[in-house]
């Protein structure tokens, strides 16, 4: 048997999907600059995506610039409003638990002559609005905030955070690219100026995403060439894959309801089954609040690159934060900032299920660490 539980990392293509690609790649290949009837006959394709990804987020079409993917939308976002805001202050706030593309984004200008603060999560990975109040100052000009944490699913109150800045100057951020699917966005409601997603996390292809940019934000752009985008992102723009974009993200957002009661079903039945084996394990976040496709777990007994590599010798594919650098295990840094130093960084595995998988499927993973359980209980 073989089961693929790592959809944080990425996701199948849905089929709907693969059709619409298929058929944009082979009937509809202009290029949307070209104003001949080919060229317009893409064009055609661009908008319609572009109009059917604004309706479903709440958002008007020019808000929304293409990308290759979250990495370019977050450098996009932090780069492009640090650079153009920066005689207003250089003060920017983020936290500890971001995705790399936004931690590496502000190592690079702390590098340039800007200041960070990267607030502290508690336990439960939650940044407290107290906590952004304290640290906001007269010369903060982003603030960036994720929504959904990949790596433990907590979520943060973004639309308490965007009620904050509401009268301050900073831009917020968010990257939102956990939450696609698992929680209805309404970005018109959310406040935020500026929001992140990639299709290949909502069952779209990979290397296309979106950065959300709310009419009036300051932002300088920062791939330049054509005028593609309005000027905003050069380079012709993949018009199958924006298009599969627009069909996963409405096949996810028409099934957010029931794609969450069993993914919140399939979690509890793998903690059930865990439990039932009296495997000791402890929950990474909270059980309640946190994304339902998301669980990780701490495993005291097993070193996790062990646990990792018989898992996936078995047939479950699953991943840990913690990376494995020159043969030592780095500990996951979400995890570092929620626990501090603790064997919990670096001995813990993150668990993300599909609406597509099933309860046997569960089992069959509990079984396999049922298994590693027993081997280290012997060893
Ligand atoms: C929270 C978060 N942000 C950003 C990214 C980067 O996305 P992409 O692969 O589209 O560059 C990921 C993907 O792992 C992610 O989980």
């Amino acid at each position: 048997m073989k089961v693929y539980a790592d959809y944080a990392a990425t996701t199948n293509v849905a089929p709907e999907v693969v059709s619409e690609i298929t058929e944009v790649l082979s009937d509809h290949f202009g290029n949307a600059s070209s104003i001949h009837h080919i060229g317009r006959d893409g064009r055609r394709i661009l908008d319609q995506s572009r109009m059917k990804i604004a309706k479903i987020l709440n958002a008007s079409p020019r808000e929304i610039v293409f990308t290759s993917g979250a990495t370019e939308s977050n450098n996009l976002a932090i780069k492009g409003v640090a650079y153009q805001n920066q005689h207003k202050g250089k003060h920017l706030i983020t936290s500890s638990i971001e995705h790399h593309s936004v931690l590496h984004v502000f190592e690079q200008l702390e590098k340039e002559g800007y200041e960070v603060t990267y607030l502290p999560v508690d336990a439960q990975g939650f940044v407290t609005v107290d906590t952004l109040k304290d640290a906001l100052r007269k010369d903060t000009i982003l603030v960036s905030i994720m929504f959904g944490n990949n790596e433990v699913g907590t979520v943060q109150s973004v639309d308490e955070i965007a009620e904050l800045l509401d009268d301050h100057q900073a831009v917020f951020h968010t990257d939102g690219v956990q939450t696609i699917g698992h929680m209805p966005i309404d970005l018109k409601s959310l406040k935020v100026d500026l929001f992140t997603l990639t299709a290949h996390k909502f069952y779209g292809p990979k290397g296309v995403g979106l950065l959300y940019v709310k009419d009036k934000t300051p932002l300088q752009f920062q791939q330049l060439g054509g005028a593609q985008e309005i000027k905003r992102r050069a380079g012709t723009e993949n018009i199958a894959y924006i298009s599969g974009m627009a069909k996963a993200l409405e096949l996810a957002t028409d099934n957010i309801e029931q794609s969450s009661l069993k993914l919140i079903h399939l979690k509890q039945h793998f903690i059930n089954a865990l439990q039932s084996y009296d495997i000791p394990f402890e929950l990474n976040g909270d059980m309640n609040t946190s994304l339902p496709h998301i669980t990780n777990l701490y495993f005291p007994f097993s070193d996790v690159e062990k646990m990792l590599t018989i898992l996936d010798m078995n047939g479950v594919f699953v991943s840990s934060g913690s990376a494995c650098t020159a043969g030592s295990i780095e500990p996951s840094h979400v995890l570092t900032a929620m626990f501090g130093e603790h064997p919990r960084t670096k001995q813990s595995i993150r668990f993300s299920f599909s609406h597509q998988m099933t309860e046997e499927d569960i089992d069959y993973i509990a079984l396999q660490i049922k298994k590693i359980y027993e081997m280290n209980r012997n060893e």
